[in-house]
């Protein structure tokens, strides 16, 4: 099918990349100009396994070409992807700008019958307005078009494999028509094709979210009570996590959940239910659980180190989450600002986020390429981010390169048994 993707951000590229992955022709669009001739160039701006080869692979088939032209994407392709951003605004609020311009750019432009994908995380009622404004900014009133919602699920580090092999897709769709041609596109796929009305469509988004961080939110709570109480979170997690209603997955405590979409689909459901008339208190609480987690825990590392002022403190991890680079929402950042304005050295090292985490972070850190010359003469090492090289670090060496042999694990990465065997002193989230 040809198929066009506008807005080249993480979902964008993804998606774009993916469809032409099955053999369609994918033209994606962006109106960043250095982005697109980055890409054009074989450069991807984002960290994500498995993408560059994809994408380079697809561009030299010919399925998969780069443009900042609206026009060439829309008047060449059956099926229009929205993917642009939809940020938060001040007050929680998503700012629907962008799509309102995508909307009124495709009525510019289109010359027969489309489908019109919102792919971007939008709130409920959203494709009535987009639908509405290609209505009336249609210069011929006789095209047909269907405006569909179809929300993405995927996760940052496994995008490429969570958008292969879904887990389900949702349609949101009021056209037999539409329903039928997006079936045949997600066939090769694979995964539960749920075809809804378009309003459930756009909510599954926000529930889905909103749940697994409620998830993350309540076993952080647990993991407060396993400390008030001398239970061990990891067990009670594992515990509970058997009940096949509950499951494992997403019940690891922590520093609380970060990344670009759950904290802003969190606000953004409470707002959007505040304006339906419903207060949402308990995405209230969710939210306030999270912003409390990191708060405990940089307590915890004044607690430990007593002072930090003049301490060289070393940080492993800066990303939110491990296999991305993206610092948006990081844990990291509100820990690395409380200890520096306490005036510690502070020592970080990230696999591959030191970079972005520059753009973020405050001047006076020394950023490592190698986790270990991180660490020499630290007095206390804090877990950020679960990266697996960190799992598998050697715990002698740690301890032989640091001036004291302080550990304090915002993951539970490691065995407090062990981490006491050694010699450590280790303070972990939950046990
Ligand atoms: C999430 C959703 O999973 C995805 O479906 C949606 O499309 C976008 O938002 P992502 O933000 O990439 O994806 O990250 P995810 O792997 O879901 O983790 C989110 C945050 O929760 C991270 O900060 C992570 O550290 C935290 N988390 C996750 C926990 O603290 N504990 C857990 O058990 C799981």
């Amino acid at each position: 099918m040809n198929i066009c993707v506008i807005g080249t951000g993480y979902v964008g590229l993804v998606t774009g990349t993916s469809l032409a992955e099955i053999g369609n022709s994918v033209i994606c669009i962006d109106n960043d100009e250095k982005k697109i001739k980055d890409l054009k160039n074989g450069k991807i701006p984002i960290y994500e396994p498995g993408l560059d080869e994809m994408v380079k692979k697809n561009v030299d088939e010919g399925r998969l070409v780069f443009t900042t032209e609206i026009k060439e994407g829309v008047v060449n392709s059956q099926i229009i992807f929205i993917c642009v951003s939809t940020p938060p605004r001040s007050d929680g609020r998503a700012d629907l700008s962008f799509v309102e311009n995508v909307a009124r750019s495709i009525a510019k432009h289109i010359n027969e019958y489309k489908i019109i994908i919102d792919k971007s995380t939008v709130p409920v009622e959203t494709s009535e307005k987009v639908e509405e404004t290609i209505k009336r900014n249609i210069k011929d009133k006789t095209i047909d078009f269907d405006v569909v919602s179809n929300p993405e699920f995927l996760r940052e580090g496994t995008a490429i494999y969570d958008t292969m092999h879904p887990d389900r897709i949702v349609i949101g769709v009021n056209s037999k028509k539409a329903a039928d041609i997006l079936d045949k596109l997600y066939k090769p796929l694979g995964g539960e094709l749920i075809i809804t009305n378009i309003k459930s469509a756009e909510i599954i988004k926000h529930a889905s979210n909103s749940f697994l961080a409620m998830k993350i939110s309540f076993i952080n709570a647990v993991s407060r009570i396993c400390e008030l109480s001398g239970a061990n979170i990891k067990e009670v997690a594992l515990g509970m996590g058997l009940d096949q209603r509950i499951g494992r997955r997403f019940l690891n405590a922590g520093i609380g959940y970060g990344g670009s979409c759950f904290p802003k689909d969190v606000s953004a459901f409470i707002k959007i239910s505040e304006e339906l008339g419903y207060d949402f208190n308990l995405l209230k609480s969710v939210e306030s659980v999270n912003k409390d987690q990191v708060q405990h825990f940089i307590k915890k590392i004044e607690k430990t180190l007593w002072i930090v002022k003049d301490k060289k403190i070393t940080v492993w991890g800066l990303a939110f989450k491990p296999d991305t680079d993206d610092m948006r929402n990081a844990p990291s950042i509100p820990i690395i600002e409380t200890l520096l304005k306490d005036c510690a050295k502070l020592h970080v090292y990230d696999p591959v986020s030191s970079e972005k985490a520059k753009e973020v972070l405050p001047d006076n850190i020394t950023y490592h390429d190698n986790m270990y010359d991180a660490l020499k003469g630290s007095e206390a090492l804090i877990i950020a981010t679960e990266w697996d090289e960190f799992k598998k670090a050697d715990l002698d060496k740690i301890k032989n390169l640091m001036s004291q042999p302080i550990v304090i694990d915002g993951r539970n990465i490691y065995d407090p048994l062990i981490m006491k065997e050694k010699g450590f002193i280790y303070t972990s989230i939950g046990r």
